[in-house]
């Protein structure tokens, strides 16, 4: 409950959410869609791992899952789906600035997408629309992995918004 709570709080504050007039319901109702996702301890990990600028993995996740909801409840699509989808899709549990060095696999922004995938599906059941959310958020650096639901194709938009407002926010 108190982790629900710190959640909400700081979705409300976030100068991040200001173009969006978040009604209370709606964050609610957010947290309800994500609540076994945002408090699994596998989930949790993601918040030892830096991302975009002072946003960690698991904040950065929270943003893309948050305005995936919002976007996709105002267009009347799954916004579930998208919510739950947009907190799994940088599941890969590694530093990516140090990910190279320490392993020798090169081009994260390619990789990771399948790395996500593969953890999200060991601990969560996954559908469609989640599927594709993690496995073609990336695109276009994914050319040939195209998303194939709406609900996908909005995560190319909000994961990239998000990237670049947490990215000017700090250092990157
Ligand atoms: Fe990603
Ligand atoms: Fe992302």
């Amino acid at each position: 409950m108190k982790l629900k709570n710190k959640l909400l709080d700081q979705l409300r504050k976030e100068a991040l959410y200001d173009p969006v007039d978040l009604k209370k319901e709606w964050g609610e109702d957010f947290y309800e869609c994500i609540r076994d996702i945002a408090e699994h301890p596998v989930v949790l990990r993601m918040k030892l791992y830096p991302h975009h600028g002072h946003t960690n993995c698991y904040e950065h996740c929270l943003h893309v899952a948050y305005y995936n909801y919002v976007v996709c409840r105002y267009f009347h699509l799954d916004a579930r789906s998208a919510a739950r989808g947009g907190m799994l899709h940088d599941l890969f549990l590694y530093d990516w600035h140090t990910h190279a060095q320490k392993t020798g696999e090169r081009f994260h922004g390619i990789h990771h997408p399948k790395h996500a995938y593969r953890h999200a599906k060991k601990f969560f059941n996954l559908n469609p629309i989640e599927e594709d959310i993690i496995l073609a958020h990336m695109w276009p650096v994914t050319v040939l992995k195209v998303p194939r639901t709406k609900e996908g194709w909005i995560t190319t938009l909000t994961d990239k918004y998000c990237g670049a407002l947490e990215t000017g926010q700090g250092r990157s």
